[in-house]
């Protein structure tokens, strides 16, 4: 069973989050519900802050909020002092309806519209991460028109590519994100940026893929952004302040998974940085990251009703709950594994093996491959842990099935984040032609 943060199971057998039982939470919110723990998420900012502390050079930590974000959350992380990744005008909309300050914001994106853009520049947003030469040349126009000097770093691909799903994989040579470090694409474009009157090229940025348990990579990321960088300083006497390794640093989603050490990996990401600068005499750039699933994903754990149970041909057992793939995409999407327990009788032996799987009409739609669960009854409640990332944010109203609440505890209290998602928001936006009413 996979327990982590305030997780625990009381004498009844009892899943309590936060100090919270589950059949209280479920009681009160409904299911599918996800219901993050907010000491954990605490936990997870403070040693990435404590990680890059060894670092000799300035550092700053982004979270990267495509992984989760809502107002409430904006807030707790701008409490923090993380600055925040932003790919779209929608999670800029969001982030500052929940208070969080533009000018700790990077914008990030294969394709910002010039509306988001143009947005993002009077807001005040601290660092456009510019992927493209055409987004370059929209992004110099804004400026020029808006007479404002934009701080930007450039998306490079470094031909690394971590050993994860191809989905998650970004920094390859051929990936959509970022210009070519081989190609020299990367060198013209950096040049171009540096030349525009209202740009102002801060660094570089790469990120190589998600769900990556050790240095390697980053190490290898490193030693490949700093030959860039020298080559740069080489040829063209430039010196570039900011080096942004992006984020990636895996978070477990079972009990069987690696754990990371997040302060001994980063610190080792930090020395490998410092000392490359050091041999090459390179000032020490600012070191940024930008974890999204290491910060939220192991606080998250979505809870469940038991619906139907069949067992088909004596061989194989089903357990269906009331949510599946429309709030949880990512075990369809790329094969992500979790596990799953029967929350409100945790010490019960188990009986069965069953796949766990959601009610939409996609034989795909299936959450859990196999786990092994005490006979389960329908009403009894299934957790998921470890589902903070990427399953509310890729959420969907397929099948007619309506968004879950989302709440945060702490302290055996329960508030809500996000409210559960009724009927009447469902068909908010459908419109019917008049002719079609006449019939
Ligand atoms: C540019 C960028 N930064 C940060 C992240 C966050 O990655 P993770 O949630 O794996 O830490 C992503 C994820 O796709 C990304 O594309």
């Amino acid at each position: 069973m996979f327990l982590s943060g305030t997780m625990e199971v009381n004498n009844e057998g009892m899943l309590k989050i936060g100090g919270v039982t589950a059949e209280e939470l479920r009681d009160k919110y409904g299911t599918p519900l996800l219901v993050f723990d907010e000491k954990l998420i605490l936990k997870k900012i403070k040693l990435y802050k404590k990680a890059v502390s060894s670092y000799p050079g300035p550092s700053q930590i982004i979270y990267a909020s495509k992984a989760f974000l809502c107002q409430g959350l904006a807030a707790l992380i701008n409490q923090t002092g993380l600055a925040l990744d932003i790919v779209s005008g929608g999670e800029l909309y969001r982030a500052r309806k929940g208070g969080f300050p533009p000018d700790k914001m990077f914008f990030h994106g294969n394709n910002k519209l010039p509306e988001e853009l143009k947005e993002a520049i009077q807001a005040g947003v601290a660092v456009f991460v510019i992927d493209n030469a055409q987004e370059a040349r929209l992004l110099a126009e804004l400026a020029r028109g808006f007479k404002k000097q934009l701080f930007c770093q450039l998306r490079v691909t470094p031909g690394i590519a971590a050993r994860t799903h191809d989905y998650i994989k970004t920094g390859q040579k051929t990936s959509k994100f970022g210009v070519g470090i081989e190609t020299g694409q990367a060198e013209e474009l950096a040049l171009w940026i540096e030349n525009e009157e209202f740009l102002n090229l801060q660094g570089i940025h790469s990120h190589i893929g998600s769900q990556i348990y050790d240095s390697r990579p980053f190490r290898e990321l490193i030693w490949t952004l700093l030959q860039f960088l020298l080559d740069l300083r080489r040829h063209h006497g430039l010196i570039l302040k900011d080096v942004n390794l992006g984020g990636g640093i895996g978070s477990p989603q079972t009990a069987q998974d690696s754990r990371v050490d997040i302060i001994s990996l980063v610190a080792e990401v930090a020395e490998e940085l410092a000392s490359t600068c050091r041999r090459e005499g390179y000032p020490y750039p600012r070191l940024l990251l930008e974890p999204g699933r290491s910060i939220v994903g192991e606080a998250g754990t979505t809870l469940y009703t038991v619906g139907s149970i069949k067992e088909v041909n004596n061989s194989k057992n089903y357990l269906a709950v009331d949510g599946g793939m429309s709030d949880n995409i990512r075990p369809a999407l790329y094969d992500a594994v979790y596990e799953g327990f029967l929350a409100n009788r945790c010490r019960e032996k188990p009986e069965i093996r069953a796949a766990v799987v959601g009610k939409c009409c996609e034989s795909g739609d299936v959450l859990i491959e196999e786990t092994e669960l005490p006979r389960p009854r329908p009403g009894d409640i299934l957790a998921v842990p470890a589902t903070g990332a990427y399953s509310y944010s890729m959420a969907s109203n397929y099948n007619g099935i309506t968004r879950s609440a989302v709440v945060i505890v702490k302290a055996g209290k329960a508030e809500p984040l996000i409210a559960r998602e009724t009927r009447k928001d469902l068909i908010r936006l459908d419109r019917i032609p008049s002719r079609f009413q006449q019939l």
